[in-house]
């Protein structure tokens, strides 16, 4: 298979087809993934969780992203490869966010994926002029568990949807590929992403209306020991293989089926 660009996505946006996402963070589960069929593999921050036992994503440096995102590229064929700028990487400006997008992309990744809403319009219009596609991350934003207070579902009172549906457009007239939303109420996600014409979105525990869908690995195969959330699904059930499971997810996630009421606000 032919590696994915931008213009794929926007076709299978066109075509009503839902994009399989999923993080990744080592060379055998890229190659794994890739031959499975999830579009994208994301090189999240959370391996400041799953991988180095962290509670928070906060301690994830430049470095641990940059050899984590070489780890995959090496791994990969088909799959398109998107980078979380970690915290601190990027939110003093536009010069410090392309300064450190340009070593993730030296790594290997395709796109970055940036924490913040309206705020960081800016700064994502300096890397899109500059050749670096962004993917926003809105609602739970990790990165600022320590003042948003927890792990909870944003976007819940009328005042909240109001600012992320203004800050969703915001950040896509700044040229953001994709707005990802974590842990938003399903109607508020599927009113975001039909109101959007050019970024197309991907969901975390927002519903199944979105233009994608992305879980956390080691959720999806169950080896994470934490809590997990209500908005992921063990796919090892019933599978008979990690291949087979990361097959049923894509499966899925294309046919609607994945997220269910049950994993959605
Ligand atoms: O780091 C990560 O895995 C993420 C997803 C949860 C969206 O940002
Ligand atoms: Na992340």
């Amino acid at each position: 298979a032919k590696p994915l660009k931008l213009t794929d996505f926007a076709k299978m946006r066109a075509a009503g087809e839902k994009i399989a996402v999923l993080t990744s963070y080592d060379s055998s589960f890229a190659t794994l993934l890739d031959r499975c069929g999830v579009d994208i593999q994301l090189v999240g921050d959370s391996l400041g969780n799953v991988l180095q036992g962290h509670s928070s994503t906060l301690p994830v440096t430049l470095e641990h992203m940059e050899y984590h995102t070489g780890c995959v590229s090496r791994g990969v064929h088909r799959s398109f490869i998107m980078s979380d700028m970690p915290f601190g990487s990027y939110q003093e400006s536009p010069a410090q966010a392309m300064r450190n997008a340009a070593r993730l992309m030296a790594a290997g990744a395709h796109m970055v994926k940036i924490e913040g809403g309206a705020y960081m319009a800016e700064t994502i219009r300096f890397l899109v002029e500059r050749g670096v596609p962004v993917c926003a991350h809105i609602g739970l934003t990790p990165q600022s568990v320590n003042q948003l207070g927890g792990y909870r579902v944003q976007g819940a009172n009328q005042l909240q949807a109001a600012i992320m549906k203004d800050d969703a457009r915001a950040l896509q007239d700044a040229g953001a590929t994709f707005v990802l939303m974590e842990m938003v109420p399903a109607a508020l996600a599927g009113e975001i992403t039909a109101s959007l014409q050019e970024a197309g979105t991907i969901g975390i525990g927002a519903g199944v209306d979105c233009s994608g869908q992305v879980l956390v690995l080691h959720d999806m195969i169950g080896v994470y020991p934490g809590k997990r959330p209500r908005f992921t699904r063990d796919f090892m059930v019933g599978a008979s293989s990690i291949d087979d499971a990361v097959t049923r997810y894509v499966a899925a996630v294309k046919d609607k089926s994945f997220p269910a009421a049950e994993h959605s606000y």
